[in-house]
């Protein structure tokens, strides 16, 4: 199981610190968690710190749109992400935006919000790299995991078994000490964790204990 660092909540006062900090304790890479205030009803940052971010970050950054229409914006985020994940939710034009950031040889994944059926993912399957499962109502760092997410978890894990190219599941908010050993135990591949490493005292100590667990 992958860890990814969502910087969402790290302290913006000193950044390259705190990506320096993040890489040294071990993490696998970055999830930068762009709002637009109208998806989602907060509004975060773009291509500004993603550039920042990319000046400094070794690891590879995946950056997660929960932004309306992401087509308008997927090309902006290509060049400074290996990754792009989008909405389900917030687009009818998924294909579209699939080709927009497989052109570009990134990987794409499709975001699925805790109210969102499994089955809206599955035409999909063979497209995509990662599926991107909400344990949280899109918009904040912090909040509580959402439990009723591991049946939906269970439900693709046993779906993409049949899927004969990459495809992982990964799964975003409120991951900590306490459910990863869960995760893990339903074959979740990567977790996102913001507020649970940045709150912390010690990052290397944080993150090695999440290790123990995956
Ligand atoms: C929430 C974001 C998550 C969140 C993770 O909308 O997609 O990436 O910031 O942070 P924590 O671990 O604080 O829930
Ligand atoms: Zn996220």
């Amino acid at each position: 199981m992958k860890i990814a660092a969502s910087i969402l909540n790290c302290n913006f006062l000193y950044l390259a610190e705190e990506i320096k900090k993040a890489e040294a304790a071990g993490i696998d890479c970055f999830h930068l968690d762009v709002m637009d205030g109208h998806f989602v009803p907060n509004l975060s940052f773009g291509i500004p710190i993603l550039k920042c971010l990319k000046k400094i970050a070794t690891k590879p950054i995946i950056t997660h749109l929960m932004v309306k229409e992401p087509e308008k914006m997927i090309k902006n985020f290509l060049p400074d992400s290996e990754g792009i994940i989008f909405h389900l939710e917030a687009t009818k034009k998924v294909r579209h935006c699939i080709n927009l950031v497989h052109k570009e040889k990134k990987c794409c994944g499709i975001a699925l919000n805790p109210k969102t059926s499994y089955k809206k993912v599955l035409p999909y399957l063979e497209e995509i790299e990662d599926i991107l499962v909400m344990s949280v109502h899109p918009g904040f760092g912090g909040q509580k995991f959402l439990p009723e997410v591991i049946p939906k978890i269970k439900k693709l894990k046993a779906i993409i078994q049949k899927v004969n190219r990459p495809l992982i599941i990964s799964v975003d908010g409120g991951v900590n000490y306490e459910n990863t050993p869960l995760l893990r135990a339903v074959g979740v591949d990567m977790i996102i964790v913001g507020t649970f490493l940045f709150s912390s005292s010690d990052y290397k100590k944080t993150i090695a204990g999440l290790k123990c667990l995956i």
